[in-house]
């Protein structure tokens, strides 16, 4: 930082751990100009709507037959408990800093900068490669829906760069349709989506009556014997079946149950924040809890599991009943389902972008925002080609599981903030507050950590490289520059 701008601000510049206060972000939230409509149900449809999506309906197939087998219901158990502690932590903050924000957002007021920086890097993965990743699950749907209507693409324009395609010798170029949705649904948020609660409710309303249409018919075709046995012997490499692979599978499909702190983003926008935002995360966990469970009994029991490593493994457990009219509900009820997770997770991604910018830690022209439209256009724009780009080249296992231990480190950061901020600010006001501190905490924190244990090595590789590229924007630009603002800030009196 320049000796010039340290005098201006009269020395007050605090570099090393910056917190904005919980009090400021309270004021700015009665400040809000968004309107309050948004009630207990309908925060838990808006949660549901961002929770339900490429997890249920191709990674569950895809890590039964690699990783556990019928067992992946065991998994979603894992994985669910992990989720309903790390939610309990979610719920405390997000009633306490009631702005419309994310794990960002709270870090930022409670743990200090560096974690924030590390939450908001983190969370990069979680929103972009999110997208990406479901992004690819709607192709997969698409080319097979299109299939059954006589339109074939073929198949190197449909799967990632260097994928081998069954039955010939040729290798994937580019994922075309994965790519176009996402580049779509960019175009709708640059100009601006009215994302009412009606559109929203709508399409949930189709999810949910796709998954119990299949939970439903499916259940009267479950042979047992394709539950024998619950548990497949390990093949002796960890993570592949035995315990390790249930394990391992709950590590995938904790992508799952990613989408349920959507609620806290609405936070400006509820009615009763205090007791309804608690509300809407943990009934919204607790209803796609059941439903995944549900799925994943049906699915495993109606065609055996080694035959579900395909792109739209909902289908297959549809062909193994005959019942081929479901066919097209499930795949459209599908699609529909899994456009509106890619566009809430594209909406989320630029605005994150623009808290981190506004606080310095990225660069200005991430929180520009356009005139006409109101909307942040670069930042969308720049993610939608990037996320496109991405979602075209690389295998959704890849992709999934990077989201997953992404997602997975920020929530172990969530619940031990909840455990420093109660010894740190004993005193603050919390309308909701986690039950059995330190147990709940200490249980979310050590669950969402033992399920990325449990995550391929290489895996850890990609995130450890993309921690390494976060500090290395952090120590080189992020910090002086977010210093340097806050000194302008405190030498110009709002
Ligand atoms: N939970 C969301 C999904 O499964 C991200 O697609």
């Amino acid at each position: 930082m320049s000796t010039s701008l340290r005098e201006r601000a009269g020395g007050a510049v605090r570099p090393m751990l910056y917190c904005k206060s919980v009090e400021g972000l309270r004021r700015e939230a009665d400040a809000g100009t968004l309107r309050r409509a948004l009630g207990p149900i309908q925060l838990t449809t808006l949660g549901v709507g961002a929770i339900i999506g490429a997890g249920i309906f191709v990674l569950t197939g895809q890590a039964a037959a690699q990783y556990a087998g019928p067992a992946i219901v065991l998994s979603f158990v894992i994985s669910g408990f992990a989720c309903a502690m790390a939610g309990l932590c979610y719920a405390e903050f997000a009633s306490m800093i009631p702005v419309a924000g994310s794990a960002y957002t709270y870090a930022y007021a409670t743990l200090g900068e560096l974690l924030a920086w590390i939450i908001g890097w983190d969370l990069i993965l979680e929103y972009s490669l999110g997208a990406a990743t479901v992004a690819v699950g709607w192709s997969g749907y698409v080319v097979s829906f299109l299939r059954d209507v006589g339109i074939v693409i073929p198949a190197q324009l449909t799967a990632p760069l260097g994928a081998a395609i069954p039955g010939t010798a040729a290798t994937g170029l580019f994922n075309f349709p994965a790519a176009v949705i996402v580049l779509l649904v960019t175009g709708l948020l640059v100009v601006g989506i009215r994302e009412s609660a009606r559109t929203n409710a709508a399409i949930v309303i189709v999810k949910i009556a796709v998954v119990l249409m299949f939970i439903g018919f499916g259940a009267a075709y479950i042979n047992q014997a394709n539950w024998v046995p619950l548990i497949p012997e390990n093949t002796g490499e960890f993570g592949h079946f035995g315990w390790s692979g249930v394990l391992r599978g709950a590590g995938v499909i904790f992508f799952a149950y990613i989408g349920f702190d959507a609620v806290s983003v609405a936070a400006q926008e509820a009615r009763n924040p205090q007791k309804d935002m608690p509300f809407g995360i943990m009934a919204s966990l607790l209803i796609c809890t059941i439903l995944y469970i549900a799925v994943a009994l049906v699915l495993t029991g109606i065609v055996p599991f080694t035959s579900l490593n395909v792109a739209d493994p909902m289908a297959v457990g549809i062909d193994a009943t005959g019942l081929f009219w479901l066919r097209p509900f499930v795949k459209l009820g599908a699609i529909a389902g899994l456009t509106s997770v890619v566009l809430v997770m594209l909406l989320a991604q630029p605005r994150i972008f623009y808290a981190m910018s506004r606080d310095g830690l990225l660069p200005p022209v991430f929180s520009r925002v356009h005139e006409r439209f109101r909307t942040p256009y670069i930042t969308t724009l720049v993610t939608g080609a990037v996320v496109a780009v991405v979602a075209g080249l690389l295998p959704i296992a890849v992709l999934g599981e990077l989201v997953s231990i992404g997602t997975l480190l920020a929530f172990v950061l969530v619940c031990l903030g909840i455990l420093v901020l109660r010894r740190t600010r004993p005193n603050l006001e919390r309308p909701f507050r986690t039950p059995f501190v330190p147990l709940v905490p200490i249980l979310g924190a050590l669950a969402c950590f033992i399920q990325m244990a449990g995550l391929p090595w290489p895996t850890w590789e990609r995130l450890l490289v993309w921690l390494a590229i976060g500090m290395v924007i952090y120590f080189g630009y992020g910090r002086r520059n977010a210093a340097q603002m806050r000194a302008r800030q405190e030498v110009t009196p709002s």
